[in-house]
């Protein structure tokens, strides 16, 4: 990808609201977007827009099999609501029963190998099959969420997926969006309102402490510098 096409998009929705950038995105890319959900607040935020707009952008979620009886609960409401399709990727399932098998359900506390194994079996290669064929990937990533993100921008060459990614609501801060889901009706995960702020698989999230950052809560055994999945890591 040219860097100039990832400066033009970026100069063409720099400033815009983000339901504006949802539409940029349907006018410019149609069928060829894809937005990623996890049920997160933020995800909720962006598949109303979706809904709202009548945006052609596909929706998947990445079923890890080790999701929160929560986070059903709001796929389900979601479904309810919207009428819209979210397609529901699944770990290859020759890979989880070999690592299961060698190593146990919860291999992923023992070491930080371990646990990026098991992010990529049930996470990233999952991702990969999901964004194939795509020419945009849409995630609900803010600026405000931790230090290595404020570092990235809302529009983005993806180098390792090979594909344009756009954070339509990057800047926008957590009461923005905590308002706008009370304003607009939007289902959003009851654990959201008990500590927890970001929101991934059971076993790798707990509640943060007031004052901690928003992600203190994911992966919380290991060093804060090792704290991303790899879903977002694009150079
Ligand atoms: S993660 O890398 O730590 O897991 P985070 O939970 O902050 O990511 O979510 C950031 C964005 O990644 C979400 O807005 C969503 O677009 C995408 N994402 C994260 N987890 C999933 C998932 N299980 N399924 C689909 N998309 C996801
Ligand atoms: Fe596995 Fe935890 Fe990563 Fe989920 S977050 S894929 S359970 S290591």
């Amino acid at each position: 990808m040219e860097i100039t096409t990832i400066h033009k998009i970026q100069k063409e929705v720099e400033g815009l609201d983000a339901i504006d950038v949802i539409r940029y995105i349907e006018q410019q890319f149609g069928e060829q977007a894809v937005f990623s959900t996890s049920f997160g607040i933020e995800d909720q935020v962006l598949t109303h827009f979706i809904a709202e707009s009548g945006s052609q952008a596909k929706i998947f979620t990445l079923e890890t099999g080790r999701l929160f009886p929560e986070t059903y609960y709001v796929w389900n409401r979601t479904l309810e609501k919207y009428k819209l399709s979210i397609k529901a990727y699944y770990p290859d399932t020759v890979a989880v029963e070999k690592m299961v098998t060698e190593k146990g359900p919860s291999s992923f506390y023992e070491s930080v190998e371990n646990r990026k194994e098991c992010c990529y079996i049930r996470k990233i290669e999952p991702l990969h099959r999901a964004i194939q064929g795509f020419k945009v990937w849409i995630t609900g990533i803010r600026a405000e969420q931790s230090a290595n993100r404020e570092d990235m921008h809302m529009v983005e060459w993806d180098e390792v997926n090979q594909i344009i990614k756009i954070h339509p609501i990057f800047h926008w801060s957590l009461t923005e969006v905590d308002n706008f889901l009370r304003k607009n009706f939007v289902p959003y995960n009851p654990l959201h309102d008990k500590g927890f702020p970001s929101i991934g698989c059971q076993p790798c999230t707990r509640a943060v402490q007031a004052g901690d950052d928003f992600r203190a809560g994911r992966w919380w055994w290991e060093d804060k510098s090792k704290k991303e999945c790899g879903l977002h890591i694009t150079k």
